[in-house]
């Protein structure tokens, strides 16, 4: 695990350098425990960044031994880097990248989706949602992150989903060049009874 460990390592300095948006290792460590629950056979994540998130959910599906990550990301360049990223850690055959605005992306997914990291820009959070909704499993894990900072620009999706499922809020103290305070929300996906 060496070589992964070097790029995790790596591409976490990048973001701080840089100021990219990452989750940071507090909540980071949090999805993984949440992957291994959840052990999922497809993770979407909205927001790939340069894949300091996506590196946590592919090094966790690996030790699970099973389960692929797509990942959307808007700006070509940050999607390249982190395919880039993926294939020095050794786990690019475990993620599917695509470039595009993930509101229209998740419209091509077909297949069941068990858990999915909501953390591209926070005004979308509903509208990726909605996209997803008709492909999450009963009882998928929806993961948003940002629930701290970002509760008025996400409001559609966090009353929508409040009001129908189960939800946990997390806070977290984070020690990242931009932000120290934060919190995730957990909400568990029901499927509407059919009629
Ligand atoms: C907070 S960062 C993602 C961080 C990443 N998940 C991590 O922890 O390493 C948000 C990313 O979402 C991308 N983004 C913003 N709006 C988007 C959209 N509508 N569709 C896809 N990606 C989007 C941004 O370009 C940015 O790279």
């Amino acid at each position: 695990m060496k070589k992964f460990d070097d790029v995790l390592q790596s591409v976490e300095a990048s973001c701080r350098e840089r100021h990219i948006p990452m989750l940071g290792p507090e909540k980071a460590e949090f999805l993984k425990q949440v992957v291994q629950k959840v052990q999922p056979n497809v993770v979407i994540e909205c927001g790939t960044a340069i894949g300091y998130s996506g590196l946590w959910i592919a090094q966790e599906l690996q030790t699970i031994g099973t389960g692929k990550l797509i990942t959307i990301e808007i700006d070509p360049a940050r999607a390249s880097e982190a395919q880039s990223n993926f294939t020095q850690a050794g786990v690019d055959h475990l993620v599917d990248s695509r470039i595009g605005d993930a509101r229209n992306v998740l419209n091509d997914i077909d297949v069941a989706v068990d858990l999915l990291l909501l953390d591209n820009d926070f005004q979308n959070y509903f509208p990726c949602f909605q996209a997803i909704e008709p492909q999450l499993t009963n009882g998928a894990t929806i993961v948003a992150d940002n629930v701290g900072i970002g509760a008025d620009s996400m409001k559609d999706y966090l009353d929508y989903t409040r009001a129908r499922y189960k939800t946990e809020l997390h806070w977290f103290e984070i020690d990242l060049p931009w932000v120290n305070r934060d919190a995730i929300e957990i909400t568990i996906y029901q499927k509407p009874a059919s009629v």
